[in-house]
């Protein structure tokens, strides 16, 4: 088996050589080093840590402000991460004019007030996944950014990942032939407390929207939208799914065989079948991984492409990019595909028969 690395840092782009054709088999964009983004962190629960972190890994970002409905805590996590700026109310962090961009990490059923309130007051936003938690939710918020004019985009992680992208770009290249099958999951054992925010449903809790969007997304991403979704749940004591089947079938024929938990460990591992090769997307495929291209009669190649920080850095560069370039939303992740994927996860969550109490 051989091993190549994708050489450089990951603000430069550089090409990725397969020694058996002698061919470039990059193609990922690459995210460039841009003007300064005065970010705001709105929400300073678990995952408004991770970013913070990765934000020290993105060229041009400051993180310059954070905003919690406690405002001991606002201090508390700005003392933390350096913040200068530490405000009491979310609505506060939105008017603050020494910020350009606010980042949502608020659950799923605060994510559309939370982006109003935002763009109302001009600002561009990064709102966590997924968006709403009904595309009829996601749609009030992209229409609200287009009649504004301000820069919207899902902070689903995965999608801006380098092998994420580099298995899009090879998959795109016939290197694995038609790719016809994707196997893709993301299951992991939380602890089931009841009023946790993965089993509540009043925090829109269960699989399918935390963690089911990421296979879900990766099936889009290579297939586009199904034309027919289907899933089977067992849905616990609280009400919400625990774990979900998913079976998802495109125009060309093409299948996605998904899986999604929060009280069941899985193997967390993507595998996309092709008429002519394979690719695996190694596990935890979803957050910085490597990719195994394997084709009939060559040894198999693993391509590692280097990542930045926590891997939370390459959605921020990304905004940051769109942002310094005047884009309204990203290439990478249009909000057309945000809605589409939602359209999807909507289906889906039809057939398990799971309806929130703010529905
Ligand atoms: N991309 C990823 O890898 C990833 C990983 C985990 C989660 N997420 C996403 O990030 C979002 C937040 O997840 P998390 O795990 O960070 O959640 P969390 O730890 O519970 O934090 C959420 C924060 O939202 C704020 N909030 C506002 N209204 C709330 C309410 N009614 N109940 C509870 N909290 C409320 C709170 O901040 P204040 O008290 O400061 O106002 C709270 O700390 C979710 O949508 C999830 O899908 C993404």
């Amino acid at each position: 088996m051989e091993m190549i690395n994708r050489c450089g840092v990951s603000l430069g782009a550089s090409a990725i050589i397969d020694r058996n054709t002698g061919a470039d088999i990059s193609g990922a964009p690459v995210s460039k080093p841009t003007a300064v983004t005065r970010w705001g962190i709105l929400g300073l629960g678990n995952i408004a840590k991770a970013f913070a972190q990765g934000l020290a890994h993105a060229p041009g970002a400051r993180l310059m402000a954070c905003a919690s409905r406690d405002g001991a805590k606002a201090q508390a996590f700005g003392e933390q991460w350096k913040i200068p700026r530490r405000h009491p109310s979310y609505e506060a962090l939105a008017r603050d004019p020494q910020v350009d961009a606010v980042y949502v990490a608020t659950p799923h059923p605060m994510h559309r007030e939370a982006c109003l309130l935002c763009i109302e007051h001009g600002k561009a936003v990064l709102c966590e996944k997924p968006m709403g938690i009904s595309a009829k939710d996601e749609a009030i918020v992209i229409d609200a950014a287009r009649k504004k004019g301000v820069l919207l985009m899902e902070a689903l992680w995965s999608r801006f990942l380098p092998h994420v992208i580099q298995a899009k770009a090879l998959a795109a290249s016939g290197a694995i032939g038609e790719p016809r099958l994707l196997q893709a999951d993301f299951g992991f054992r939380c602890g089931g407390d009841p009023a946790s925010r993965l089993m509540d449903p009043a925090l829109a809790g269960g699989g399918l929207l935390d963690v089911g969007i990421y296979p879900v997304s990766l099936a889009h991403l290579f297939f586009g939208k199904p034309v027919d979704a289907r899933a089977t749940a067992h849905l616990g004591a609280t009400g919400v799914d625990e774990q979900a089947g998913m079976l998802l079938r495109f125009g060309g024929g093409e299948l996605a065989v998904l899986s999604c938990a929060v009280r069941t460990n899985s193997p967390q591992e993507a595998l996309l079948l092709g008429t002519a090769g394979s690719l695996r997307l190694h596990a935890p495929w979803w957050r910085p991984s490597r990719l195994t291209l394997s084709q009939p009669g060559k040894d198999p190649v693993v391509i590692e492409p280097p990542h930045a920080g926590n891997g939370y850095s390459h959605e921020a560069m990304e905004f940051a990019h769109c942002l310094a370039l005047g884009l309204k939303e990203s290439p990478l992740l249009p909000l057309s595909e945000s809605l589409s994927v939602m359209e999807t996860l909507d289906t889906l969550r039809d057939q398990i028969g799971l309806r929130y109490p703010m529905e």
